[in-house]
């Protein structure tokens, strides 16, 4: 079969269908919302909060949930409820969105960025040990894409040096490390709910955790200061309204009930992917630890080598796959300790080597086109080999 010139040149691109769309809603999300709405009380606690924190933790195996608005006051929360503050250091990866660090500076603490692995995109056990100070006080590793960093070596670093470990899960709901979802594994996890997230209500954060004091002064924290168990107009605490509103918690509720499914869809899909891609030199996907014994996907990562591609710069290869209909992300440009707000002073930086060169390879798609159907991924890697076969074209 003759196949037609790359679509960034005019031919039939490769993927003529639609990806799958997210959000997905049915009726459930729609009755979710009637009842919120006919109850008529629509500020304060609704029961729908309740009803979904108490669904969230049990499906990560946590004992208690804290929503707030966002997977960024949830680690602000936790770092404010752990009384991490000025003076105090806090560990995190350079190769990641910009709330992981900028939490920690929001508290008045120091972010500390160690480097990642190449390999998972997941913080390096290693460079986390070497970044440790007398002032660390905590690690805020990121199961990044949905990987589960590795607990095993990870936890009884912190043990020996006292340090709580935040995970910032924001990638990885229903993820697990042999067999234990991720989330409560440390001292707290924090969840995002915002648009691209595997769990969505537009916008929406959770904290997990199993320490009932550590529940308690999150929970004040993101309400005002209040206690749970006091006058409304008493504020133990320092706090503020970071409450999200039943509206969310009906729609996160409908969406938990397809969480599984999803889940295992994306993770049946990201094998078949990861069988083609065996067969294609230059594109080596995120290494999936055994471990791991559920990977969310929020992103199937790959890392691009241009030499194995005749040189072909990376961003003319994404330029070409999007082209042909396979909508692929570079994601960040360059590592956090180079964005203004958390250069040196306002950081301290040990070398990350591995983040700058993934910053340059990184190719992601996201999780929404990983819902498609099982052989719907052909069409990804019949468009890496169209690629290919016309590289000269591209020169
Ligand atoms: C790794 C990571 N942490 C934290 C956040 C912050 O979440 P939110 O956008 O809900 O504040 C995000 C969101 O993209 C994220 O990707």
């Amino acid at each position: 079969m003759k196949e037609s010139p790359l679509a960034v040149h005019g031919g039939e691109p490769v993927r003529t269908k639609p990806w799958p769309s997210w959000p997905q809603w049915d009726e459930t999300e729609r009755a979710g919302l009637l009842a919120v709405l006919e109850r008529g009380e629509w500020g304060g606690y609704d029961k729908a909060v309740a009803e979904f924190e108490t669904a969230f933790a049990a499906r990560h195996g946590a004992r208690f949930c804290v929503t707030t608005v966002n997977g960024t006051t949830t680690l602000e929360t936790a770092l404010r409820a752990l009384d991490i503050g000025p003076g105090d250091e806090v560990i995190v990866p350079p190769y990641t969105f910009v709330a992981t660090a900028a939490a920690v500076r929001t508290v008045g603490a120091t972010p500390v960025f160690a480097d990642v692995d190449l390999d998972t995109w997941n913080l390096s056990v290693t460079a986390v040990q070497a970044a440790v100070s007398a002032r660390t006080k905590a690690i805020i590793p990121v199961h990044f894409g949905g990987l589960p960093v590795d607990f095993d070596s990870l936890l009884p670093l912190a043990q020996r040096h006292n340090l709580a470990v935040i995970e910032d899960a924001a990638h990885a709901h229903g993820s697990s490390w042999n067999g234990r979802p991720v989330g409560a594994l440390g001292a707290a996890g924090s969840f995002s709910f915002q648009a691209s997230k595997n769990l969505t209500a537009g916008e929406g954060g959770a904290l997990l955790t199993n320490d009932a004091k550590l529940a308690e002064r999150m929970w004040s924290i993101a309400n005002c200061g209040r206690s749970q168990d006091g006058h409304g107009y008493e504020h133990p605490n320092l706090g503020a309204n970071l409450r999200l509103s039943g509206w969310q918690a009906a729609v996160l509720s409908a969406g938990l009930n397809r969480l599984d499914g999803q889940l295992e869809r994306r993770m049946s899909n990201a094998r078949r992917l990861r069988g083609f891609l065996e067969e294609v030199d230059g594109l080596t996907p995120q290494r999936w630890d055994p471990r791991a014994s559920a990977h969310s996907h929020h992103l199937f990562l790959m890392r691009y080598d241009a030499d194995a591609f005749g040189g072909l710069p990376r961003e003319a290869f994404i330029s070409a796959l999007r082209a042909e209909n396979i909508p692929v992300s570079p994601l960040y440009p360059y590592p956090l300790y180079l964005q203004p707000p958390l250069v040196e002073p306002f950081s301290r930086v040990t070398p990350c080597p591995n983040s700058e060169q993934l910053c340059q390879q990184t190719i992601s798609i996201s999780q929404n086109v990983l819902l498609a159907e099982s052989h719907e991924m052909d069409d990804i890697l019949h468009a890496i080999l169209k690629i290919r076969e016309n590289i000269a074209s591209l020169r």
